[in-house]
């Protein structure tokens, strides 16, 4: 197969970037359902964007870079910031349609770690109306082909130049070639890394790791987010619209404990500090049944009917009426701030590999708002396909042979017929993962972490396969593999607290270390970032 633009991924950014680029041949891989799978369809609680004239672009600006630890790419976040609102409003054009408040205006709610009150909303279903949008428009436009349960197992890449990628067949079994004038990894995060996690399956990393075996350079891979709600035990996402609409957090002794870790903000601290708050008040013996309360059973029935209605539904399936009864939370893994290095354009160190939404770094620094990553699925991924059609006008197919890559992926699936239970190894590796590699990390854990990630690494190709799932299991452990590799070695390299990432034996911000740590190949080095914020603001 052969193609303009290939973009890998099927979520939000997946489907904004196609949309700008639609003009020419786009093939969309996605390893699941497009529009089904990936985590935009999922998202419930908003989009950030600057509407109301009493909000400012420098407000979203200082609120996103104080809530990241202040080592964001300042130009990224004025990116986002300038261009949400214009994205929002073609969101509306595509047929996603915003709730609005009484007098007409598109309604926005509080969220975490903001100064005001910007988070744009459809009930608590934001991300499936944007992908309902998405989906509805890039069905108009014939030159954009869908391909649907198809993995990217490795990029096709010869001198630092890419030229499209490999993928496995989920429904045949089949290895294949897609070569494209340029690649767009839209792939999302690896929260399925951790056993707790928000996020759907196939987010494995596949993104990360394949660019990064590649010769790709990543961000802050240690910068993991952990989303201070998900329903205990089995972390399905919990809103903060839950908190945005006045949810109260409070332990089993009764006690409203975010006055105890941030009695400003309380439950609408950032996201870090309320995870931090309430994986204590477990540990220490405050919890009630592995989780800590929330409670809305205060707020007037109309609202909880209307604008948690999903949560109303998913509570009452377990036989929870949130009406009445307090909701049982605790962490869940949500969100990569690291990622792929990007510059202003989406263009990563791999000329013709642009990338966008979750799989890059740099635009949430170390921690990052709420509602602020729908926004940026839709900013980056319009920049990354124009960026991607002006590159397609001026780059044109080259003779590339894949005939040797594919030979010894076939040669690496052959050879796969050990004894050890693919899936035991899965497991071992997010229960490593949420051990020692999450909420509160120190240097001993991170070390053990490692050693294990790297046992597991070692029986990789000792694993049974038997039929097409086990072999998508094998690629997505390799990648995830890769991925826990990344992120502990970048947190053991970290020797400080910041945002997301907690070392307690350093348990203090360090201004030495404002900054990134960047990974490629076997090296790992720290660049530090001194742009002057305020000054930065000035000329915002
Ligand atoms: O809590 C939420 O609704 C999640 C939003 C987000 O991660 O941006």
């Amino acid at each position: 197969m052969k193609t303009d633009i290939l973009i890998i991924g099927g979520g939000g950014a997946a489907a904004k970037a196609a949309i700008e680029c639609r003009d020419k041949n786009v093939i969309i891989a996605v390893k699941g359902l497009f529009g089904k799978s990936g985590c935009t369809v999922m998202a419930e609680g908003g989009y950030n964007a600057v509407f109301n004239p009493k909000d400012s672009f420098k407000k979203h600006f200082y609120d996103t870079v104080k809530g990241g630890g202040f080592i964001n790419n300042p130009k990224l976040v004025e990116i986002l910031v300038k261009n949400s609102p214009k994205e929002l409003l073609n969101l509306e054009k595509f047929g996603a349609l915003f709730d609005r408040n009484e007098d007409g205006f598109i309604a926005q709610r509080p969220f975490g770690g903001q100064s005001f009150n910007r988070t744009c909303y459809c009930g608590d279903r934001t991300g499936h109306e944007i992908m309902r949008g998405l989906m509805e428009y890039i069905s108009k436009f014939e030159r954009i082909k869908i391909l649907e349960e198809v993995m990217a197992i490795k990029l096709i890449v010869k001198d630092n130049r890419c030229y499209g990628a490999i993928f496995f067949d989920l429904k045949t079994g089949e290895v294949f070639p897609i070569f494209a004038k340029a690649t767009i990894l839209a792939t999302g995060g690896a929260g399925q890394l951790y056993p707790i996690t928000s996020n759907p399956i196939q987010k494995t990393g596949d993104g990360f790791a394949i660019a990064y075996n590649e010769g790709a350079e990543l961000i802050d891979m240690e910068m993991v987010q952990f989303h201070p709600t998900g329903m205990v035990g089995t972390g399905i996402l919990v809103t903060e619209a839950v908190r945005g609409e006045g949810g109260i957090l409070y332990n089993k002794n009764k006690e409203r404990f975010m006055t105890r870790y941030d009695k400003e903000r309380m439950e609408l601290s950032t996201r870090d500090v309320v995870a931090r708050a309430i994986y204590r008040e477990i540990q220490e013996g405050r919890g009630v049944n592995g989780g800590v309360y929330l409670d809305v059973s205060h707020l007037p029935n109309e609202i909880i009917e209307k604008k948690l209605e999903t949560m109303l539904k998913q509570f009452l399936r377990v036989g929870i009426d949130i009406r009445k009864e307090p909701m049982i939370v605790s962490p869940t893994a949500h969100h990569f701030m690291g990622g792929l290095r990007i510059n202003e354009k989406c263009e990563t160190n791999i000329i013709g590999l642009f990338a966008c939404g979750e799989v890059t770094g740099g635009v949430h620094g170390a921690n990052r708002l709420g509602g602020n990553a729908l926004a940026d699925t839709q900013v980056f991924g319009a920049i990354a396909g124009k960026s991607a059609k002006e590159f397609v006008e001026n780059h044109d197919f080259e003779n590339i042979s894949v005939e040797e890559d594919i030979a010894k992926i076939l040669e690496e699936i052959n050879g796969l017929g050990g004894c050890l239970n693919i899936y035991n190894l899965i497991d071992k590796l997010k229960k490593v993962m949420w051990g020692y590699v999450s909420i509160i990390r120190n240097e001993e854990g991170l070390k053990k972490a490692l050693k294990e990630v790297e046992e597991i690494e070692k029986n990789i190709t000792d694993v049974k396969v038997n039929g097409i799932i086990d072999l998508q299991k094998y690629f997505e452990l390799k990648n995830m593999v890769v991925v826990a590799k990344l992120v502990t070695k970048s947190a053991l390299y970290r020797e400080e607290s910041r945002g997301a990432h907690y070392r307690e034996d350093f348990p203090e911000t360090v201004e030495e270390w404002r900054g990134n740590i960047i990974v490629k190949g076997n090296k790992l080095w720290f660049e530090r970032l001194d742009y002057d914020v305020d000054e930065y603001l000035k000329n915002l």
